[in-house]
C-alpha cells in the first residue's frame, strides 16, 4: 500500500508531505490502524523506569515535536514515542527549505532548528491530555533567544533547561537531555564536557529537588570525539543521570554518496537514515565500553531493516528508535520489524528480547565485531 502512497508524498516538499501525515493522524480511526499495523509478544515486552513497553521501538524525537501524534504513533505499533525537542520557550525553526530528502541514500538532511510550541503550551496540552501510549521528553536550549525575544534579556542556556526541566518533568516516562543541536547556533555548546558539567549538576540538583524519580537520559552527537564523549560519559554517570540516546543526526557526510555539488546546493544540516549509520553504531559501541548495563542506551540512528536494529542490539541498545526509516518505509515498517526480532527470538530460544542485548556472539554473526 505504501509503495502506491509514496510517490505522492515524495512528490511533495518534505515539510508538507510530514503535515499530511500529521493530518492523517487525526482523520484515520485509531482501532482500524492499530488492527492493521500493531504487533504483540510477550517477547518483546520491556519496562523503561516503571512504565512498562508493550516493545522496544520508540518514535524518536522531532517527528511529533509538540505532542499532537502519540497515540496514532503508538498505533502505528511503536511501543514509545519520545515527544520534543521542546524548549523554555517557543520557537519557529530557521527559514525554509530545512528539510531535504536523499533517496539513494535513504536519508534526510534537516536543518529545522527545533521548531516547537515551547514548554508552557506542551505543558498544558500533557495536563488535558491521558495518553495510551507511552512517551518520553526531549529538552533542548531556545535557539536564538537573544534574536528572536529582543527585549527579554539573554537566558542562560542552563537556566532554559531547567525552566523546562521543572515545567514538563511530571509528564511522561522518561526525559531526555538533547545536547546535540547541529542545526542551532548555541545548540552545540553542552557538548564541551566543560560547559555540560555546568548543566548535569544543575538538572541533577534540581532532579533532586522535585523528586523525580523517572529516568533522565543524555542525548548525543555521532561526531563527539573520544575524549570530549568519555568525559561527557563520566559527568552523566557522577550526576546519576539513567543513560543515552545514542545517537542525533550528523554533521559529517562520510555515509553518503552525494556529489561535492549536491552537498553544497543542500547546504548545512543533520544527516539522518542509511547515511549516518554506522557512525551512531561507533557510538554505541564505544558508550558501552564505558558503562555498566545500569544505564540503558536507546539505539537511534539509521534503522533501516531488522538486521540494522540487531546489529544495535547485539552492540548493546536495549531500546530503539526511528525517524528516516518510517519516511523512507512507511507505516508496516514496525510491524515488520517487530515481527522479524519476535521470530528471531523465537527461533534462538530466548523468552525476551533483552537476553540478547549486548550479545558478542550475535554481534560476530551480524558481522558488527
Ligand atoms: C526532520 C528531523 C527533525 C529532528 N528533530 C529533532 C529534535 O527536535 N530533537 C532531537 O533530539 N532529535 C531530532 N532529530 C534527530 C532524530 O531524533 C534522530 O536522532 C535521528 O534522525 C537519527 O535517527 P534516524 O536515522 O532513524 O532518523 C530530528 C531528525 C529529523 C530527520
Amino acid at each position: 500500500m505504501y509503495s502506491l502512497l509514496k510517490p505522492l508524498l515524495f512528490w511533495l516538499d518534505p515539510e508538507t508531505a510530514h503535515t499530511a501525515v500529521k493530518w492523517s493522524g487525526k482523520i484515520i480511526p485509531l482501532t482500524l490502524l492499530s488492527s492493521l499495523t500493531r504487533f504483540e509478544s510477550s517477547r518483546l515486552s520491556c519496562q523503561i523506569g516503571a512504565t512498562v513497553l508493550k516493545n522496544p521501538i520508540g518514535l524518536a524525537a522531532g517527528f511529533d515535536k509538540n505532542g499532537d501524534m502519540i497515540d496514532f504513533m503508538g498505533g502505528l505499533g511503536f511501543g514509545f514515542v519520545e515527544i520534543g525537542s521542546v524548549t523554555a520557550h517557543p520557537c519557529q525553526g530557521n527559514p525554509k527549505p530545512r528539510l531535504f530528502r536523499l533517496p539513494q541514500d535513504q536519508s534526510l538532511v534537516n536543518r529545522l532548528g527545533l521548531p516547537n510550541s515551547g514548554s508552557t503550551a506542551v505543558a498544558k496540552k500533557l495536563f488535558h491530555r491521558s495518553c495510551q501510549t507511552p512517551f518520553g521528553i526531549n529538552i533542548a536550549q531556545t535557539p536564538d533567544f537573544a534574536l528572536s525575544h529582543p527585549k527579554k534579556e539573554k537566558s542562560s542556556g542552563i537556566d532554559d533547561y531547567l525552566e523546562t526541566f521543572a515545567k514538563l518533568h511530571a509528564y511522561g516516562a522518561y526525559l531526555v537531555l538533547n545536547l546535540s543541536c547541529p542545526n542551532t547556533s548555541e545548540g552545540c555548546a553542552f557538548e564541551q564536557p566543560k560547559v555540560f558539567s555546568d548543566l548535569a549538576r544543575q538538572v541533577a540538583a534540581t532532579r533532586k529537588t522535585l523528586g523525580v524519580t523517572k529516568p533522565v537520559l543524555i542525548k548525543l552527537s555521532p561526531d563527539l570525539k573520544l575524549p570530549d564523549l568519555r568525559k561527557t560519559v563520566e559527568i552523566s554517570l557522577a550526576q546519576g543521570f539513567d543513560g543515552f540516546v545514542l545517537t542525533n543526526t550528523t554533521s559529517s557526510r562520510v555515509g553518503v554518496r552525494l556529489r561535492s555539488h549536491q552537498i553544497d546546493q543542500i547546504g548545512p544540516g543533520g544527516l539522518s537514515g542509511k547515511g549516518l549509520a554506522d557512525l551512531s553504531n561507533q557510538q554505541i559501541q564505544k558508550v558501552c565500553e564505558m558503562i555498566d548495563d545500569k544505564q540503558m542506551i536507546v539505539g537511534c540512528g539509521g534503522i533501516m531493516s531488522a538486521t540494522d536494529l540487531m546489529t544495535k542490539l547485539a552492540l548493546g541498545a536495549r531500546y530503539f528508535q526511528i525517524y528516516t526509516g518510517l519516511v523512507y518505509q512507511g507505516p508496516f515498517f514496525i510491524k515488520g520489524l517487530l515481527t522479524e526480532l519476535d521470530a528471531f527470538c523465537q527461533k534462538r530460544g530466548v523468552k525476551n528480547y533483552q537476553e540478547l542485548v549486548g550479545n558478542k556472539e550475535l554481534a560476530r554473526e551480524i558481522g558488527t565485531l
